[in-house]
């Protein structure tokens, strides 16, 4: 079970703290809550407690409690400290190492990894001396968890917003839902579709929405490896902690790939490039005429088989998707060599639950050691057996 230490400070945005750390707790968290003494006048402590089932420390002197163990014991747990919201007044303390209170003492104690989520007024978030604090916690490795922009509690509009909980949720969960198994790990994954022009209002596309890929490069981060996501259009929400690379044709996302594909561990293919793009591009819009009306294509370049078969001096592990209406297997496990994959996740459209637009997936994971069949389960957790395979071939 991994432990987070929350600190909520002073700010009118200490209420929101509570269904952060109801959504920790939720996932499986256990959550210990520290408040500043002023963060109880915003919101009870018994809040707090009942959500999270332990005694919530407070500034104040409670006879019946061993704080000076308690705090160090507390440090010493955590896997991670998000001060949530936090105000320009404990960042000014950290920063300049003061420590005085039981929320100080504590973080000053802590060697997990820190994240600080301002939520002030602007003219304070943007205040120099609160910037210069903030600029110095960057440099010891704290990190700061952005306020967006918005009509803040005071009425005016500008950044300072406490960040919406769910965002701060994956912001922490990134540290929290997994061991990091991937740290110092490159992972790079594809995702989504490809457009391939015809003129300059048409082109040709697919269904796919991305979701697939997405799901693998959360799991990466969450795991601690440094990832990059190249895709095509989606409407997914962008994933935390990974180097997104937007693209539209097979062409643009080939290049980026071939541009970073010599320093990555594990390429994950899972973007449904076209084998095909129209043979040129009309410069103006094509008008219809009475006559019936085709198309010259030319392949796409095929970027799996050409990483797959041009690696680098370094171990590489690459993985490959296959989507067939008949002969799953024989088919996926052509791929597998014809393309020079370490692996291909093979699935059939016609498996309910499974391919494009769902939220679950039932493939087929195929080595040339064997073919793992999975049962039908979530995106995220097919990319997590695909990453925990291609971890222990790396290793
Ligand atoms: N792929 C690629 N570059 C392309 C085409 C495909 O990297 N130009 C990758 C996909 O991301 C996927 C795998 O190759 O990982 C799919 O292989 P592909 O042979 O395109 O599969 P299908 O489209 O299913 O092939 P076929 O039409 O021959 O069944």
């Amino acid at each position: 079970m991994k432990h987070l230490l929350l600190v909520v400070t002073a700010s009118i945005a200490a209420y929101k703290a509570a269904d952060l750390a109801h959504a920790f707790v939720k996932a499986g968290v256990d959550v210990h809550v520290i408040m500043t003494k002023n963060a109880t006048n915003f919101i009870h402590p018994l809040t707090f407690e009942t959500l999270t089932q332990h005694k919530c420390l407070i500034d104040t002197f409670d006879r019946n409690f061993d704080y000076s163990v308690e705090h160090i014991s507390l440090a010493k747990q955590s896997d991670l400290v998000m001060v949530a919201p936090a105000s320009a007044d404990i960042v000014g303390k950290l920063a300049n190492g003061i420590a005085d209170d039981m929320a100080t003492t504590t973080i000053m104690a802590c060697t997990c990894p820190v994240l600080i989520a301002p939520a002030m007024n602007t003219n304070m978030y943007l205040n120099p001396i609160f910037q210069d604090n903030m600029k110095k916690l960057a440099s010891y490795g704290y990190r700061e968890l952005k306020p967006v922009s918005g009509l803040l509690a005071c009425g005016d509009v500008g950044t300072g917003k406490f960040p919406p909980v769910d965002e701060l949720f994956e912001e922490g969960m990134l540290y929290l839902s997994h061991d990091h198994d991937l740290a110092g790990r490159k992972v790079l994954v594809t995702a989504g579709p490809t457009e391939e022009a015809l003129d300059p209002i048409r082109f040709l596309t697919n269904h796919s929405t991305g979701r697939m890929g997405y799901a693998i490069a959360r799991s990466a981060a969450r795991r601690g490896a440094e990832v990059t996501l190249i895709t095509g259009k989606t409407n997914l929400k962008d994933p935390k902690g990974v180097e997104l690379v937007h693209i539209v044709s097979a062409q643009d996302m080939a290049d980026a790939v071939f541009k970073r594909s010599e320093e990555e561990d594990i390429m994950i293919f899972a973007a449904a490039v076209a084998d095909y793009r129209p043979t040129t591009i009309a410069p103006e819009k094509i008008k219809k005429s009475d006559e019936d009306f085709s198309i010259p294509m030319e392949r796409t370049i095929d970027i799996l088989n050409t990483v797959g078969h041009n690696r680098p001096a370094k171990p590489q592990y690459i993985v490959g998707f296959a989507m067939e209406s008949e002969n799953l297997l024989d088919n996926a496990s052509a791929k597998l060599d014809k393309k020079g994959a370490d692996m291909i996740v093979a699935n059939s459209i016609r498996d309910t639950g499974a391919g494009f637009g769902t939220d679950t997936n039932k493939v087929v994971l195929l080595t040339r050691e064997g073919s793992t069949d999975l049962p039908l389960m979530s995106k995220d957790e097919v990319g997590d057996r695909i990453l925990d395979q291609a971890l222990i071939a790396l290793s």
